[in-house]
């Protein structure tokens, strides 16, 4: 199987673009689109490839190098976790699937006691230097490595879209929050999962992605509700033009931004464990 190139990408982001228009009563958007359309199925340079898929263990060892870049969809994301998490009264945190400790550092800037899980190596070696107070262990979002109601909250971000099946996910945040604590979980959302984006960073070896599992909304709500949670709250933040730079920003800007623009980028969750 040979990668996906820049070029069927844009093919696609125009189709995209043409959709979401057909009904705007631009015509003059449409006629653009199918003019681009043409002009880029000619286009050799298009042709080249979009990036190797990478499994998630590798793809972190690589992305840890860059990954506070910051990435496209923090700034969205961040706005709709934040005010979730701001007037937590200080206790022990668990941010699962911690990462470079992008929260486990605004958790503990707070006075929380954080602990970060995370199955990348590399990526909890930037967390420890982020959070020295901060205690990180190597462990599985579906294996937790700590004991039963030992964390007042938790905090699971941008990470869920990486298990295939969240049910074990949640049984597990389940298990380790305290009964009525709370569960944030920011996720990219499903709709443009579902339209290809998958997580992509400069690798090794030029463009690298790991492939993303879309859930639907009714896979988290099912899976948490099934494992002892309560929905306290959801939201479904849009794409803005920042967040929306995918590799067809600078090829074919207006139909990018005609594609992705609006469209929701994260899903945040508000569970409480009952
Ligand atoms: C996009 S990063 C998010 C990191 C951090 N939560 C943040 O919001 O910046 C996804 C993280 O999930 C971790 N991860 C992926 N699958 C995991 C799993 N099954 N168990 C534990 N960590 C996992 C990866 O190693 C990576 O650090």
């Amino acid at each position: 199987m040979t990668d996906p190139t820049l070029g069927e990408l844009t093919v696609g982001v125009e189709g995209l673009a043409l959709l979401r228009t057909l009904h705007s009563g631009d015509s003059g958007a449409r006629a653009e689109r199918l003019t681009e359309i043409r002009d880029v199925l000619g286009r050799a340079d298009l042709g080249s490839p979009l990036g190797s898929e990478v499994d998630v263990d590798a793809g972190y060892v690589q992305w840890s190098r860059s990954y506070d870049g910051p990435l496209r969809l923090f700034a969205v994301e961040s706005a709709a976790v934040r005010p979730l998490l701001e007037d937590r009264p200080p206790g022990t945190v668990l941010d699962a699937a911690c990462g470079t400790g992008r929260w486990s550092e605004y958790l503990a800037g707070r006075g929380h006691t954080v602990v970060g899980v995370d199955r990348s190596p590399a990526m909890l070696d930037l967390a420890r230097t982020k959070v020295p107070g901060g205690r990180f262990d190597e462990g599985r979002l579906d294996a937790l490595p700590l004991d039963d109601a030992s964390v007042d909250a938790a905090v699971c971000a941008l990470a869920m879209v990486h298990v295939p099946d969240l049910r074990p996910v949640f049984a597990e945040l389940a298990r380790v929050v305290r009964p009525g604590g709370r569960v944030v979980v920011s996720d990219v959302h499903p709709f443009l999962v579902t339209l290809g984006w998958q997580a992509q960073f400069p690798g090794d070896d030029g463009r690298a992605y790991i492939r993303l599992h879309a859930h639907l909304m009714s896979d988290y709500a099912g899976a948490a509700l099934a494992a002892g949670f309560a929905v306290r709250g959801i939201e479904e933040p849009l794409l803005t033009a920042e967040a929306a730079a995918t590799p067809t920003a600078t090829v074919v800007p207006a139909a990018n931004a005609a594609a992705y623009v609006g469209l929701p980028a994260v899903v945040v969750w508000e569970f409480e464990r009952m």
